[in-house]
C-alpha cells in the first residue's frame, strides 16, 4: 500500500491500534497493549487527559503554525519523541532501525531501549539520529558502565536511566498467554501464531531476535529467553541517588531520568545534576495504582522551574493530548504504544504515519486553539480546574471517558 492510501485508511492511532490487533499474534498483541495487574494506571493515563478541557483563543492573527521546539540546544520538528520500548523487532524485522529512520525522517528523537533487537552500534550505521539511549542500573555496575559507554562511542546524544523497572511489574495478560520467562505458550499460543500467516511470513526472515546488546554478556546462551533472564537476574532494586550520581559523572551529554512522578524526586534530580526527567509510569506497566502521567505533570513542572527540561510519557494518543501536555509544563512528549502500532502495520511507513499523525493533530489543535508557537502553550489554555498544581484528585472527580481496552 502507498503512503496516501495508508495514511486514508489509517487516520487516526486508534484506526491502527485496530489493525496492529488484527496483524498480530494475540501474544505479541497483549504484550504491547496490556499494562501492570488491574490495568487501572494504563487506563487513567489515557482518560484523564480527557478530562482536561481546552478554552480556545480566536482572532489570535498568524495563519501558519510552528511545530518545532529546542531540546538540549537541538531544534525538533515536532514535540513528539520516540519513547523507549526493547523487543521491538517482534512486530517487524528491523524494528528499532525502521522507528529511527522514520523519527530522523520526522526530526524528531528515537530513544533506543537497552533491550532493542539490534545492537547500539547496528542502529548508528544505518539512522542518521537524533538518538538517545536508555539504560538500566545493573548489579554489575560494570555492565552498565559499559553500555554507557557504548553509547557514547556511537554518538548517542542524551543517556536515560530508567528508575521505575528495577523490579518487574506483573502484566496479567502475558500470564495469562504464556508470555513469560519461561514461557509457556502450549497448542493455543501455537495456533495463534499460525493464524496470522503474514506476520509469521514477514518474521521467517528475522532470526535470532534477541537483546542485541547483551550478545556475548551473559557468558553464555544469547537466545531471547537466557539474555531474558539474565537481564532481570541483573536488575538492582537497591538503586539510589549515588547511583544517579555515578552515572552522571559517566556521561559527558544531557542525562535524564525517567520514571519520576513525585514533585520532590525532580527537586533531587535536579541537585543530582540530572538535566532532564520523563514523568511516567512506564505505561502503566510497572506499579499499577500509580498516579497517571498527566495528572503528576504540574506538580513536577512546578516544582523544578527551568532547572530541568520536563517531558512526559504515557497515555498520548492524539496531538490535542500533546497540546495539555505542553500546556501544563511539558517541554516535549514521547510515544510508546502508539508508534508500535505503526510498525506492526507498515514498518518503517507506519511509523512515519504515526508521527505524521500527531503532526498533522498538534497543527490543528494548535489552529483551532489560536497557538501559532509552542511557547505560546501555556496553563491559560486549560479550564481552570485541570490548570492547578494537584490535578488528580479532581481528575477523579470526572472520570474515565474513553472505555478500558478489552483484555480478551
Ligand atoms: C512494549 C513496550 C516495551 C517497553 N520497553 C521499555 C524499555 O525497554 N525501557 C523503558 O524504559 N521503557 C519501556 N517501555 C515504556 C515506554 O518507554 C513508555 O514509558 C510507555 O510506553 C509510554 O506509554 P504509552 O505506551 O502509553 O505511550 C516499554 C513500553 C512498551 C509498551
Amino acid at each position: 500500500m502507498d503512503r496516501e492510501a495508508l495514511a486514508r485508511r489509517y487516520y487516526n492511532v486508534e484506526t491502527l491500534r485496530r489493525q496492529a490487533r488484527r496483524v498480530l499474534p494475540k501474544v505479541i498483541f497483549d504484550f504491547a497493549d496490556g499494562g501492570a495487574e488491574d490495568e487501572v494506571t494504563l487506563r487513567r493515563n489515557e482518560s484523564d487527559f480527557d478530562a482536561l478541557e481546552i478554552v480556545p483563543r480566536m482572532c489570535t492573527g498568524p495563519a501558519e503554525r510552528d511545530l518545532s521546539v529546542e531540546l538540549f540546544g537541538r531544534r525538533l520538528e515536532l514535540p513528539v519523541l520516540v519513547s523507549t520500548t526493547g523487543l521491538s523487532g517482534i512486530l517487524w524485522p528491523q524494528g528499532e532501525i525502521c522507528a529511527a529512520r522514520a523519527a530522523h525522517a520526522a526530526g524528531t528523537v528515537y530513544c533506543q531501549s537497552h533491550g532493542s533487537t539490534c545492537t547500539i552500534e547496528e542502529l548508528a550505521e544505518v539512522a542518521p539520529g537524533p538518538r538517545w539511549f536508555q539504560v538500566f542500573l545493573y548489579r554489575d555496575r560494570g555492565l552498565t558502565a559499559s553500555m554507557v559507554e557504548r553509547a557514547a562511542a556511537a554518538g548517542c546524544e542524551a543517556l536515560i536511566l530508567t528508575v521505575d523497572n528495577q523490579v518487574l511489574g506483573q502484566r496479567e495478560r502475558d500470564l495469562a498467554n504464556g508470555f513469560a520467562i519461561p514461557p509457556r505458550l502450549g497448542l493455543r499460543g501455537l495456533l495463534d501464531m499460525v493464524r496470522h500467516p503474514r506476520w509469521l511470513l514477514r518474521m521467517k526472515g528475522a532470526r535470532g531476535i534477541s537483546f542485541a546488546n547483551y550478545r556475548g554478556a551473559a557468558g553464555h546462551e544469547d537466545d531471547i529467553l537466557s539474555l531474558g533472564a539474565y537481564i532481570a537476574k541483573m536488575l538492582d532494586p537497591g538503586l539510589s541517588w549515588r547511583d544517579v550520581a555515578w552515572l552522571r559523572g559517566l556521561w559527558k551529554g544531557p542525562f535524564l531520568l525517567k520514571g519520576i512522578l513525585h514533585p520532590e524526586d525532580a527537586r533531587i534530580a535536579a541537585e543530582h545534576g540530572v538535566d532532564g526527567v520523563f514523568v511516567s509510569n512506564h505505561g502503566g506497566r510497572q506499579l499499577d495504582g500509580a498516579v497517571s502521567a498527566i495528572a503528576a505533570l504540574p506538580e513536577v513542572a512546578d516544582a523544578v522551574g527551568d532547572r530541568l527540561v520536563v517531558l512526559l510519557d504515557g497515555g498520548i494518543r492524539r496531538g490535542v493530548d500533546v497540546l495539555r501536555a505542553l500546556a501544563l509544563g511539558a517541554r516535549a512528549v514521547a510515544i510508546g504504544r502508539p508508534h508500535w502500532w505503526g510498525l506492526a502495520v507498515a514498518g518503517e511507513a507506519g511509523v512515519a504515519l504515526v508521527l505524521d499523525i500527531f503532526r498533522r493533530e498538534l497543527d490543528r489543535a494548535m489552529a483551532l486553539s489560536g497557538c501559532a508557537r509552542i511557547a505560546e502553550i501555556d496553563r491559560r489554555l486549560l479550564a481552570p480546574a485541570g490548570r492547578g498544581a494537584a490535578p488528580a484528585a479532581r481528575l477523579r472527580l470526572v472520570g474515565p471517558a474513553r472505555p478500558a481496552p478489552a483484555a480478551g
